[in-house]
């Protein structure tokens, strides 16, 4: 087990890429807290997963709060005794809104769960990892629209300013040995598109060349290896990467 006796914290839990993490990681005999806004949903999670090898702890919260961070990083250093790895997952799409029809409200709401839930996440892991005094590790999920515009202009941005964070903290905690990682996922099946609403036509149809090049959709499952990788101490070395799992998407 890759894993084993490792304290982690994974952010949108309750579905799609989250879920699918959380599910590799307890077989891989992690302690998991597992944060997201759907109690119910956590709770099917906490039961299918009662006699893995390794411990699930649901957390209900939403996580543009900065109470719910420190809560969910504070639930795993009482419930398991530290954090070792920190996996900031949630995210939310735009409705795919070019820059001449984007609205402030989804300008406010994406970048309050996007860009401040993962920055308020990453701040209290810091100081967790700091006064722990043995490194630390922290794996985002980002975006390839990070760098191509394959979705809206707010969630793109949005996920921009994730990349910087990542390489951020990468930089100035490396003699801290405190590790920071993200995964830019393709299109993967999953049920993200519950949260774009209706897309705004204007914008949709300006992607659509970019969407065209997109081969099938990937799993959930393509997702949590490689966040199983960036987890273990298979990848003590690594720090500053954004690895994209796209199938091939974004290779141009
Ligand atoms: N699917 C794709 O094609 C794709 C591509 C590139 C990047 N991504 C990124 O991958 C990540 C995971 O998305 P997914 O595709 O797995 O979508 P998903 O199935 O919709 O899952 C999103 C998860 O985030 C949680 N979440 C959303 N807002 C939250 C909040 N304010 N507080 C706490 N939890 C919150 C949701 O749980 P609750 O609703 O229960 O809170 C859910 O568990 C996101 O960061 C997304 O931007 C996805």
């Amino acid at each position: 087990m890759k894993l084993k006796n490792k304290s982690i914290v994974v952010t949108g839990a309750s579905s799609g890429m989250g879920r699918d993490i959380v599910r590799l990681f307890v077989q891989e005999g992690a302690d998991v807290v597992a944060v997201a806004r759907r109690a119910d949903r956590l709770a099917e999670l906490e039961a299918e997963l009662k006699d893995a090898p390794g411990r699930i702890v649901a957390y209900t919260g939403d996580i543009s709060k900065n109470e719910v961070c420190e809560g969910m990083i504070d639930k795993a250093v009482a419930e398991f005794g530290k954090l070792d790895v920190l996996v900031n997952n949630a995210g939310v799409m735009d409705n795919m809104a070019s820059a001449a029809n984007f609205s402030d409200d989804k300008f406010e709401s994406v970048f309050d769960i996007n860009v401040y839930g993962v920055l308020a996440a990453m701040r209290k892991a810091c100081n967790v990892f700091l006064a722990q005094g043995n490194g630390g590790n922290i794996i985002t999920v980002t975006s390839v629209g990070a760098k191509h515009p394959c979705a809206g202009i707010v969630y793109c941005a949005s996920k921009a300013a994730v990349d910087s964070m990542i390489r951020h903290v990468a930089h100035t905690y490396r003699k801290d040995n405190i590790r920071s990682n993200g995964i830019a996922p393709g299109g993967i099946a999953t049920e993200i598109a519950s949260s774009m609403g209706v897309p705004e036509g204007d914008g949709y149809s300006r992607v659509q060349n970019v969407l065209g090049l997109s081969p099938a959709p990937g799993t959930g499952s393509d997702i949590a290896n490689c966040a199983l990788y960036l987890a273990s101490d298979d990848s003590s070395y690594v720090s500053g990467q954004i690895v994209a799992v796209d199938g091939g998407w974004t290779s141009f």
